[in-house]
């Protein structure tokens, strides 16, 4: 990009600063209008945003994708437990303070994430005894979701609660939460975020259940009995969230999925984290963004067609911010080459991963 362009953006960002509150709101709410995602996703009854990190502050490129096309932000790290509170007896609120000014300062529904997993304890949780364990459990729900009520819009209050690789009865994910309470714990901490903010809307945050396999199968079925149990158990429940990280090195049957989503009648379905792995796609870029384009395609109008489905978040926007990096690097993916799961690449252009999901949408909207 030309240093003019860079300069008039600047000064654009400079004069929106300038505005007070609700102008800014007004300001940003007419940048989308020109062909944003977020607007497109709109036409067809669809909330659609992405997960963010700090670097937004930093990066003012990257921050006016969010501007432009984003209806909807996920905290990506700031609100999870290890980085809430990094070491016992500290509370770290800085960066999702930021984070939840930023979504409220332009218009955007908050989403938290996520606010009880048994995958990020820290060492100092994990060293406590189950009965102190227990008491943090709780505590940690009611000072978050009382800090964030009337600003986060959806808490994902649970996430990922199984994981059959665990070998736990009902297939649970282990943790020091499951330790604590056994299964229980999902019953626990919704009633407890519902204690400490009357109106959020309280999620379940699942990943795998897109994979037609039989991990995917499993989680599908832990999945429809705990809702099950739930209801029966008098349970406030609003939300069933799927991540939607696709592997397509892994065998799916986006049919199968959207016949398993619509088994949860009077519940909001929300597409949580979605992106594609490109691990297994050919190196070339032309062909390798044409095949993440497809899967992106086809996997949202399987899905957009269940009536149920309102909300699709991105985690992250552009392809260099994509946690799959991190990933290449660890050597945890198949290749190490730079990822491109995202509908942006790292120069912030549009990817036909874009125009797909926009044509799904828009194939929403005409159906
Ligand atoms: C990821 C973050 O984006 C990474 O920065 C972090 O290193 C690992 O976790 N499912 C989830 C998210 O629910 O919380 C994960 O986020 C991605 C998978």
């Amino acid at each position: 990009m030309g240093m003019s362009a860079n300069l008039s953006r600047r000064k654009t960002l400079g004069l929106l600063a300038a505005l007070p509150a609700g102008g800014l709101a007004h300001a940003y709410a007419a940048r989308r209008k020109d062909g944003g995602l977020g607007e497109i996703a709109a036409r067809a009854g669809v909330t659609y945003g992405a997960s963010a990190g700090t670097v937004i502050f930093d990066d003012a490129e990257y921050r006016l994708l969010y501007l432009k096309h984003c209806k909807a932000l996920t905290t990506d790290v700031d609100m999870k437990f290890d980085w809430l509170r990094p070491e016992a007896g500290k509370w770290d609120w800085g960066p999702a303070d930021r984070l939840a000014a930023f979504a409220e300062r332009t218009g955007m529904t908050l989403r938290g994430h996520a606010l009880i997993w048994n995958e990020n304890a820290p060492d100092w949780l994990k060293a406590l005894s189950l009965a102190e364990i227990r008491r943090v459990f709780d505590e940690h729900i009611e000072t978050v979701v009382a800090r964030y009520a009337g600003r986060v819009a959806v808490w994902d209050v649970v996430n990922e609660p199984f994981w059959p690789g665990h070998g736990k009865p009902g297939g649970y994910r282990a943790g020091p939460w499951h330790e604590a309470f056994g299964p229980g714990y999902v019953e626990r901490a919704l009633k407890r975020a519902r204690a400490a903010d009357p109106h959020v809307k309280l999620a379940i945050n699942e990943a795998h259940c897109e994979r037609d396999d039989d991990v995917g199968r499993a989680i599908r079925e832990g999945m429809s009995r705990l809702v099950a149990q739930l209801r029966d158990a008098g349970a406030p429940l609003d939300v069933l969230g799927f991540q939607g990280h696709l592997q397509p090195g892994r065998p799916y049957d986006d049919a199968a999925f959207a016949a398993f989503l619509r088994r949860f009648s009077g519940l909001e379905l929300h597409i949580t984290e979605l992106d594609v792995n490109d691990e297994t796609f050919p190196a070339a870029i032309r062909k390798r963004d044409a095949l993440v384009a497809r899967r992106y395609h086809d996997f949202l109008s399987a899905v957009l067609a269940v009536p149920a489905v309102n909300t699709v978040i991105n985690w992250q926007l552009a392809d260099h911010y994509s946690w799959y990096n991190d990933l290449a690097r660890a050597g945890q993916l198949r290749s190490r080459r730079a990822p491109r799961p995202l509908p942006f690449d790292s120069a912030y252009r549009r990817k036909p991963a874009w125009f797909a999901m926009a044509r799904a949408f828009r194939e929403r909207k005409a159906a």
